[in-house]
């Protein structure tokens, strides 16, 4: 049989429930790699609050080379509170930080879907968030997770100052418009734009570049902006109003976070981090589920794999070229969904709670069919 040539993918499980969901992706790589003859070429390694456990650091340079030469990295979730304590830099939150900041992973996809098998387990009503599904493009190397001047300092009369700043150049701002738009143009041809262009000078040159990119290049997609706090009212009020959503990184991490919900678990949603395509229509990616590492349920197999295995899916459709495959993925999570299969986070009466081990068997044995 003819193998398709190697595709090389990094595995950081990181922290908490990090291990245990991507070891079901692992499985999942592998089934593909025996069934499908994919050779899909893997390493491992550590990130977060295990790497500094290791190595005093919590993302050491060779890790970081091995993203950088990785098809895909596909991340579990870092952080925990027994590394609370740790200064600012050492914290596990910054290896995804400078993952992201320095693979160039501009553009952030975090799809909200209210599967129907699962209606109920949204805290709206049924109505309201059946047939859900919403992208929101949250630019990710930008604004104040990363501007400078940032830091706490000393100032007169004993007390300390904190200081975090929010910039946003015009190409940063008409980059992910970009990303915005193209999809929106796959999906139903909408995109709302987020700011608070009311209070932030930075908002209103958002809101500017945003329009500027849609007249010169995409008058075809509808447009409309939106400010991030009636955004975060709207996505509760009516959140099939929405269509893709592109804003900044702070917004996007907390609108993104609120949509999560309206789909019923965090455990449910899968993202995409994406960098610039390069003249082979290649670019540098990573994975990971939008869930973070629940240290609480650490280690007890309660944890739900399926966000983990759908951020797998994104990456056989974005970054591998694996449409078909892709689509498979998916609809064996759907297979096992109406199956009645459910982990305890999206457990309800009638159906048959299951860990995390046999949700991701259970996946396979559909791909299998
Ligand atoms: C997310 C997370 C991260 C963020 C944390 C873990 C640094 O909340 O990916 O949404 O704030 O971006
Ligand atoms: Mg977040």
């Amino acid at each position: 049989m003819i193998k398709v040539k190697n595709r090389k993918i990094l595995l950081l499980p990181g922290d908490g429930i990090g291990p245990e969901v991507v070891s079901e992706v692992k499985k999942i790589i592998n089934w593909f790699n025996s069934k499908r003859s994919l050779d899909f070429e893997t390493d491992e390694d550590l990130v977060g609050g295990a790497a500094y456990d290791e190595h005093g650091t919590p993302i050491t340079d060779e890790v970081f080379y091995k993203a950088l030469e990785s098809e895909a990295v596909i991340l579990g979730a870092v952080g925990g509170p027994k590394w609370d304590n740790l200064d600012f830099s050492k914290k596990p939150e910054r290896a995804l930080l400078k993952l992201r900041k320095e693979l160039k992973l501009f553009a952030n996809l975090r799809p909200a879907i209210c599967f129907k098998q699962l209606v109920d387990a949204s805290s709206l009503k049924p109505e309201i968030v059946s047939g859900l599904d919403i992208m929101i493009v949250r630019e990710l190397t930008g604004g104040i997770y990363f501007g400078e001047p940032r830091g706490i300092k000393p100032i007169d009369n004993g007390e300390r100052k904190g200081v975090n700043t929010h910039t946003y150049t015009s190409s940063e701002i008409a980059r992910v418009a970009r990303v915005a738009f193209d999809l929106a143009k796959k999906r139903n041809n909408k995109v709302t734009s987020c700011e608070k262009s009311n209070v932030m000078e930075a908002g209103q040159l958002w809101r500017e570049e945003v329009e500027e990119i849609h007249k010169n290049e995409f008058k075809e997609v509808k447009l409309e902006h939106m400010l991030a706090d009636n955004c975060a009212m709207q996505l509760l009020r009516n959140p099939k109003q929405f269509d893709v959503i592109v804003t900044d990184n702070l917004f996007g991490d907390i609108l993104s976070d609120e949509a999560a919900m309206l789909t019923g678990s965090l455990g449910l949603l899968p993202s995409a981090s994406l960098g610039a395509k390069d003249k082979n229509g290649k670019m540098r990616s990573m994975y990971e589920p939008v869930h973070g590492s629940a240290p609480d349920i650490a280690g007890k197999g309660l944890a739900n794999p399926i966000a983990t295995i759908l951020s797998f899916s994104m990456a056989l459709r974005y970054s591998l070229d694996l449409v078909k495959e892709a689509d498979e993925l998916d609809k064996a999570v759907q297979n096992v969904l109406d199956m009645g299969l459910r982990t305890k986070d999206i457990f309800s009466k009638g159906n048959k709670e299951v860990s995390t081990n046999t949700m991701g068997d259970a996946i396979i044995a559909q791909l299998q069919n």
